[in-house]
């Protein structure tokens, strides 16, 4: 969509909730920018998604629809493909980016062919050797988690090859794809992107360690560092990086790009198409640091919404 086309014509409509592991936290990140929506005066309505979802957005007369959902069904282009079929423009990365990014192995792979570094991984797929795979990993701690999840669900951090057979069955519950990474001890930090302009970098410091579900929702339980205190070449790599990865999976409007910097080298974690925003997360504090209320990044996400060309 122009930034000209007049928003105040249009019918929003907030797609949230949804079906995945993260329902709840898209609940949250809906009502909050159906909230700064309707603060603007614009005529947006909320829509918690389930399989009637094409019958709701005509009946609802949706023109832009905003996803505000996380993980599968909404984060991973099957919901983007559906508003392709529809005609109707949406909000973030087009089909392609969303599934790209959702599943962490097809990422890394087009991460590293453009030069941005990630962990070393080993790939199990259900039905693999169990025995076979564990023992060929000899270098602990590892990570093991789901392909395609977020939120730290089913994600591990293990020690020998007894947690590495736990952590195996706790990814299964959720994906038939399982990485297991080097772990990387350093700083972990968060890049938002915004169109392609990367915004301040964060340093997430979560109290019991491990930047786990709690850690990222329960408020006080993880200490924000803004700007993360790093040496200005780290902090300019890291916006590079990050604005790389976007390009390189061809992601629309706002994402999130996670690293951990371990002595200067980055590397990249992951990609968030559909980035949380409530009023706490990460890229909207990002924004706010550079004079971007949640209202104005809302706005910003809305006027880019289309269709892929
Ligand atoms: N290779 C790794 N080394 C160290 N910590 C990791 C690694 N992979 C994941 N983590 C930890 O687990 C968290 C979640 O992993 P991530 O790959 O970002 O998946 P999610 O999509 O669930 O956010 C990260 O924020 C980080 O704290
Ligand atoms: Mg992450």
């Amino acid at each position: 969509m122009s930034q000209s086309e007049n928003l105040h014509d249009k019918r929003i409509v907030v797609l949230m909730g949804g079906l995945s592991a993260e329902r709840d936290i898209s609940l949250r990140t809906g009502s909050a920018v159906l909230r700064a929506l309707q603060e603007r005066g614009l005529n947006a309505a909320g829509l918690d998604v389930g399989r009637d979802l094409p019958a709701r957005l005509i009946e609802l007369g949706t023109e832009v629809a905003f996803i505000a959902l996380h993980g599968r069904f909404g984060e991973d282009g099957t919901v983007q493909g559906l508003l392709e079929l529809l005609r109707i423009p949406y909000t973030g990365s087009g089909v392609l980016a969303s599934s790209v990014a959702m599943n962490k192995l097809v990422a890394k792979q087009v991460l590293l062919h453009h030069g941005v570094a990630t962990p070393g991984f080993a790939v199990y797929r259900r039905g693999d050797d169990l025995d076979a795979f564990v023992a060929g990993q000899t270098a602990y701690p590892l990570v093991s988690k789901p392909a395609r999840e977020g939120s730290t669900i089913g994600v591990s951090i293990v020690r020998d090859p007894q947690q590495l057979r736990a952590g195996l069955e706790e990814a299964l519950r959720f994906d038939d794809l399982v990485l297991v990474e080097e772990f990387i001890a350093g700083a972990e930090v968060t890049v938002g992107v915004l169109g392609d302009q990367p915004l301040p970098v964060i340093q997430v410091v979560p109290k019991g360690g491990f930047y786990d579900f709690q850690s990222k929702y329960t408020p006080g339980q993880t200490e924000y560092l803004l700007p993360a205190p790093l040496p200005a070449d780290v902090t300019s790599r890291l916006q590079a990086a990050a604005v790389t990865a976007c390009r390189a999976l061809g992601c629309r409007g706002a994402a999130r790009v996670d690293f951990i910097v371990r002595d200067a080298e980055l590397f990249c974690l992951e990609v968030n198409t559909i980035p949380g925003m409530t009023e706490t997360s990460l890229l909207p504090k990002a924004a706010g640091a550079v004079g971007i209320s949640f209202g104005d990044l809302v706005l910003r996400i809305l006027a880019d919404a289309g269709l892929d060309k």
